[in-house]
């Protein structure tokens, strides 16, 4: 068995590290899936909630799993081995398993946005200008040939990058692309809340209505918080392996919660408002970015540019998350495995591609497990399932197994205290396991 610790690539900066974390984060579970859910959860009330949820049962985790990786050095699985052994290295089990599952239909849905780059500039203005976006949309997904080559173009990007190595390739190039998805987002808001009109969208956004919100949009938020934090499945383990001692891990944590907060939050600023200038229903589901956004860039004065503007962030986006999921299954065959950096990326991006391809053909509607598409199912066994039995147990874990060491690594051996650390442990003991092992039960309803 290799041993990932001694000459174990590390960041290159703190700045390198962070944009590495927050690109994780911020995915199209930010782009895509949150100004969604929060139009179909009724606006700003379930915004709050998400902030709340986010910036105490999120930000502990995070904490929780920076904890974990950075002490051990290791990937998910060899990390709960070193510290602890016994059934805990189960956990990380658990989290490769959901890095397969997840980055195989992530990157159907991200090969998707490469598709819409080059459509934006091919016709798709036309199509939507003449009410035909919906049925472009539908026409594209269920032609496999097409997802499939789009997806595969797509993995390609994230394995070469994986197989760049942690500094060389993952910092490298989260260095150039978070930066630029944030010129992209502020471009996009600025040419939203200055079209006539704007302003409705904004009061559906900012002006919280609390009779909207119901057990079911605090649900979703829950879960909603837990995806875009990119938690539970040792993917922080495994980015806080890369850390060197002098970190200062609650901070970090602040900081990447931070960031992906914003951008969810600054994406909204970028779709809402034009969503209703151009009176177009806000709740209109996961199809709101493929099918709602061509029809309202299709009415903006140079729609077919902000329209692949759109598209390369959320391409963006989808990447530095695509090489995290794919690096938590690396870092396993390398560290234990003693495999080599080449032979896991390729291989295992490999094996990920063509597990994506049945969810790809899936959205053809002929590949169905009890009445769900194939897509589907791999998104909520990992989503409800993995994942927040991944979070119950790392709390858990820090909050009553390991609590000394995790104390001692989270205040680098007691040389920097933090304000939020009795918080931050009973989060990890009572608050995040209950909340989450709600989610799970309520989740594991087919
Ligand atoms: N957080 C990413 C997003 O918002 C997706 C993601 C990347 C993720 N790595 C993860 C989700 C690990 C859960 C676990 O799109």
């Amino acid at each position: 068995m290799g041993n990932g610790t001694e000459n174990r690539e590390q960041w290159g900066s703190r700045l390198g590290f962070i944009m590495a974390a927050a690109g994780s984060a911020v995915g199209l579970g930010n782009i895509w899936r949150f100004p969604y859910i929060t139009g179909v959860n009724g606006g700003a009330a379930f915004v709050l909630v998400y902030f709340a949820i986010v910036f105490t049962i999120g930000i502990s985790v995070m904490l929780a799993e920076f904890v974990i990786g950075r002490n051990a050095g290791l990937n998910a699985v060899g990390a709960f081995q070193k510290i602890k052994g016994g059934a805990w290295p189960v956990v990380g089990w658990m989290g490769v398993i959901a890095g397969f599952m997840i980055l195989s239909f992530y990157g159907v849905i991200a090969g998707w946005t490469i598709a819409y780059m080059i459509k934006s500039v091919s016709g798709l203005m036309t199509l939507a200008a003449a009410g035909k976006a919906g049925d472009a949309f539908g026409a594209f997904v269920t032609n496999p040939v097409q997802v499939i080559a789009y997806q595969v173009v797509f993995m390609a990007i994230t394995i070469w990058i994986v197989y760049k190595g942690v500094g060389e390739g993952i910092e490298k190039y989260c260095k150039i692309m978070m930066p630029a998805l944030f010129v992209i987002l502020l471009i996009l808001i600025v040419r939203s809340v200055t079209l006539p009109g704007a302003s409705k969208g904004l009061e559906f956004y900012l002006r919280p209505d609390f009779s909207k919100l119901t057990g079911a949009s605090i649900f979703a938020a829950l879960g909603q918080g837990f995806f875009s934090l990119s938690l539970g499945m040792g993917c922080m383990i495994t980015y806080g392996s890369y850390l060197n001692k002098k970190e200062i891990l609650p901070s970090a944590a602040v900081t990447v919660t931070f960031l992906d907060t914003m951008v969810a939050f600054l994406a909204g600023f970028a779709i809402f408002p034009a969503v209703f200038a151009f009176g177009i229903e806000p709740g209109a589901g996961p199809g709101l970015t493929f099918v709602t956004l061509p029809n309202v860039f299709a009415k903006m004065p140079g729609g077919m540019i902000f329209s692949f503007l759109f598209f390369l962030l959320l391409f963006f986006a989808a990447l530095t998350s695509s090489v995290s999921l794919l690096e938590v299954c690396v870092a396993y065959f390398k560290d234990q495995m003693g495999w080599s950096r080449t032979k896991a990326s390729w291989l295992l991006g490999g094996v990920i591609t063509a597990l994506g391809v049945p969810s790809a053909i899936s959205l053809g509607g002929n590949l169905k497990i009890a009445g769900k598409d194939f897509l589907d199912v791999m998104d909520w066994g990992s989503s409800n399932f993995l994942l927040p039995l991944g979070g119950i147990f790392i709390s858990l874990f820090v909050g009553w197994v390991w609590l000394d060491g995790a104390k001692a690594e989270a205040t680098n051996e007691g040389k920097h205290p933090f304000s939020w650390m009795t918080a931050w442990i009973w989060i990890c003991r009572v608050v995040a396991p209950v909340a989450i092992a709600w989610i799970f039960v309520k989740g594991l309803k087919w």
